[in-house]
């Protein structure tokens, strides 16, 4: 066993709830909250900021860039920070997240997100999600959780989440063809690991899903 304290991981696809039962989760354990996919997304912001072409952004620009991300601890959670400040709005923002899995391909970058995510395991207890927490970053975590729902039921939390109210039919078409695509380029790194426990949201409430999964860990965590 690794010397570091208990860590929980939940992987899974483009809004299939992670992040939001990870923060649940880690409350509920007293952990910290680790969004690694917000490392992604200010890095990708912040090289948004820098110009060019999005065409023409090599991996060594967007190393450059990530110079002006850092992540600030707080209570519960940290914080993905662009020059030193919280940038939420910008980071979860269309363009950002149009160019993010483009960035996330590149192998240093990778790198150096889950160095991040490691040195914030390493003095406390946390609740990690993204897409390859269990398989790369914390292959020997004690609790790996593999969250799947169906596109269309990912595609309806999200524009509620957004607008507060039910989807239009074609609404609904579109941010599923759009979370499909995601997916799609997404896939060679969001993969379960192979002693995940599979929880399929897809007909559970969250606070089943949060339930499930604290249960687990409280069998899972040393006294
Ligand atoms: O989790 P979220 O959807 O905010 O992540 C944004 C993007 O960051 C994903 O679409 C993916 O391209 C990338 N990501 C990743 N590996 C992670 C977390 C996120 O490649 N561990």
């Amino acid at each position: 066993m690794p010397d570091r304290p208990f860590v929980v991981t939940i992987d899974g696809p483009a809004a299939s709830g992670k992040s939001s039962t990870a923060r649940m989760v880690a409350e509920a354990l007293g952990a910290r909250h680790v969004d690694s996919g917000s490392l992604y997304r200010a890095v990708t912001a912040a090289r948004i900021r820098e110009g060019d072409e999005p065409q023409l952004w090599t991996e060594e620009s967007v190393l450059h860039a990530a110079r002006r991300v850092s992540w600030q601890p707080g209570e519960t959670t940290f914080l993905a920070c662009i020059d030193g400040r919280p940038e939420e709005a910008e980071i979860r923002g269309d363009a950002v997240t149009a160019l993010v899995s483009q960035v996330a391909q590149m192998r240093h970058l990778r790198l150096w997100v889950n160095d991040r995510v490691r040195e914030a395991a390493t003095a406390h207890e946390v609740v990690a999600d993204g897409r390859d927490m269990g398989t790369v970053v914390f292959p020997d975590a004690p609790l790996k959780v593999w969250l799947v729902a169906l596109p269309s039921v990912r595609a309806r939390r999200r524009i509620l989440q957004r607008t507060g109210r039910e989807p239009m039919p074609e609404e609904l078409e579109a941010e599923t063809e759009e979370l499909e695509a995601r997916d799609l380029r997404d896939s060679e790194q969001t993969q379960p690991a192979p002693d995940a426990v599979w929880v399929d949201t897809s007909g559970i409430t969250q606070a089943e899903q949060v339930a499930r999964i604290v249960a687990l860990a409280l069998e899972r965590r040393p006294n």
